[in-house]
């Protein structure tokens, strides 16, 4: 089946007061992501033929995250769904396939979902995307006639009691040839309820030529629309689990999977293990056979095959951990190479740095990577081994093989193979302890 170029139509020209944020609402993350992106993003699988935004109140905002990707049209002021989408027939001038209506604020609409719409087209002139509604609330209704097609969709405020009982509930999401919709909106207006335009009335004034209207059902929690933080954190909860099913069915173990948390991006490999409390910013790419363990944070990081995080371990942008390497508790890592095998598995910062394979860093190693200017690098040789509480004081670097001694402070390069030891000479007065304390407590004794 051949089908119609589509052009996508994504409005977001409302402000959002409800969220009480100075940051357009469409522009709020979810998963890490601002919510039109991920509408952008799910458009990406249909290759839609135009991209055109609908934007009013600040809508320079909206404009900066998308750039050159979408056209815009400006609704300032806005007077109802339908207002906002008749401007842009001007945008669309000339363009013969269908319009798919998306909303910048239902961002986990799903391209599968989207293909539905775009096969049932082929025999409906116009498709709604309803969904079954818990709470319908203020939804308007989808009314649904003998011969199982849509009729019409009533608003809430202006529904009849019985109507109101209706649970089938409109999405907003619809698809129909961009003649039809711009045909169609030149008649609506805005006697009703709220003094709107209304973008539903099409459905009814289809009908009344004889027109064919369909409604493709999909689950509540893929249409919901975010208004508040609230409905922010709503959406955040579904993205999350079902990127958590993702994940489980892709092979990962998630031994909690309502406690971790995923961003858009995350890709984990095969018998990958997550322990519970687990957090991944954006950025991060694990390899197979990978344990996480439990309370780790990990953004901008690369993990490959075999490697062991944490527990409660922190990857920051630009960690590079190669094959079996190793990052243990309260350990930090960023802007830095991890060859294979290296370890770092106790209480260190490691920034700027490159660890060669297979070497060893102790407890309470510092990579002294900032003078409060300028950051410097530390470089690692394969197989050394970094003794306990060293600060290595970049730039430098520790040759292959080099034995860094406990509580070393390290200044200058070291060559391979060397011992290099800082620390002052350990000094030894026999009995000064036992005269220390009892002159001491003669003296506190006399006081009393
Ligand atoms: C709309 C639908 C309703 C549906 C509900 C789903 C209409 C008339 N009603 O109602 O049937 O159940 O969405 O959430 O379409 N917008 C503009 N310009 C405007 C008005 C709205 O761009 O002038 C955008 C808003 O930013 C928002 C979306 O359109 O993203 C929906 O607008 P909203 O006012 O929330 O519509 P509802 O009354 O909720
Ligand atoms: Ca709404």
């Amino acid at each position: 089946m051949t089908s119609s170029p589509i052009a996508a139509l994504i409005l977001a020209a409302g402000k959002g007061t409800r969220m009480k944020s100075a940051r357009h609402k469409v522009l709020h993350p979810v998963a890490g992501r601002p919510m039109v992106e991920h509408v952008m993003a799910t458009l990406d699988a249909l290759s839609p033929a135009r991209r055109v935004v609908v934007v009013g109140s600040e809508r320079a905002q909206v404009e900066a995250q998308i750039g050159d990707r979408a056209t815009f049209v400006v609704q300032e002021p806005q007077h109802g769904t339908g207002h906002a989408v008749q401007q842009a027939a001007p945008a669309l001038k000339g363009f013969t396939g269908d319009v798919a209506v998306l909303y910048g604020d239902v961002p986990l609409i799903t391209a599968d979902t989207l293909r539905r719409m775009i096969d049932v087209r082929a025999h409906a002139d116009l498709v709604v995307l309803g969904f079954r509604a818990a709470d319908p609330a203020a939804y308007g209704r989808l009314k649904i006639s003998a011969d199982g097609s849509l009729e019409a969709i009533v608003e809430y405020k202006d529904a009849s009691a019985e109507e109101r009982r209706i649970n089938l509930c409109n999405s907003g999401i619809m698809v129909l040839s961009a003649k039809l919709l711009f045909d169609l909106l030149a008649h609506v207006k805005n006697d009703n309820a709220k003094g709107e335009y209304y973008l539903t009335d099409i459905v009814g004034l289809a009908r009344a030529r004889g027109l064919k209207a369909a409604v493709v059902e999909t689950d509540e929690r893929e249409v919901i629309g975010v208004n508040s933080r609230a409905e922010l954190a709503q959406a955040e909860a579904i993205f999350q689990a079902r990127a958590r099913a993702a994940a489980m069915a892709e092979g990962a173990t998630l031994i909690a999977p309502e406690t971790v948390f995923f961003s858009y991006d995350t890709k984990l490999g095969r018998d990958v293990t997550v322990e519970p409390n687990v957090i991944f910013g954006p950025g991060v790419s694990v390899g197979d056979n990978v344990t996480i363990h439990a309370f780790c944070h990990l953004e901008g990081a690369t993990i490959a095959e075999g490697a062991s995080i944490g527990p409660f371990a922190r990857l920051r942008p630009g960690a590079d951990l190669r094959a079996k390497a190793k990052v243990g508790n309260f350990v930090e890592v960023k802007k830095s190479v991890l060859e294979e095998g290296a370890k770092v598995n106790h209480l260190t910062y490691i920034g700027d740095a490159r660890v060669g394979a297979g070497a060893n860093v102790g407890a309470g190693t510092i990579t002294c990577n900032y003078d409060g200017f300028f950051k410097y690098k530390t470089d690692i040789g394969a197989g050394a081994f970094i003794g306990s509480n060293t600060a290595l004081v970049a730039p430098v670097t520790i040759g292959e093989g080099a034995i860094v001694g406990a509580g070393s402070t390290i200044t200058k390069d070291v060559e391979a193979d060397a011992l290099v030891v800082t620390r002052a000479e350990q000094k030894e007065i026999k009995g000064w302890a036992a005269k220390f304390r009892t002159r001491s407590i003669a003296k506190k004794d006399g006081k009393r």
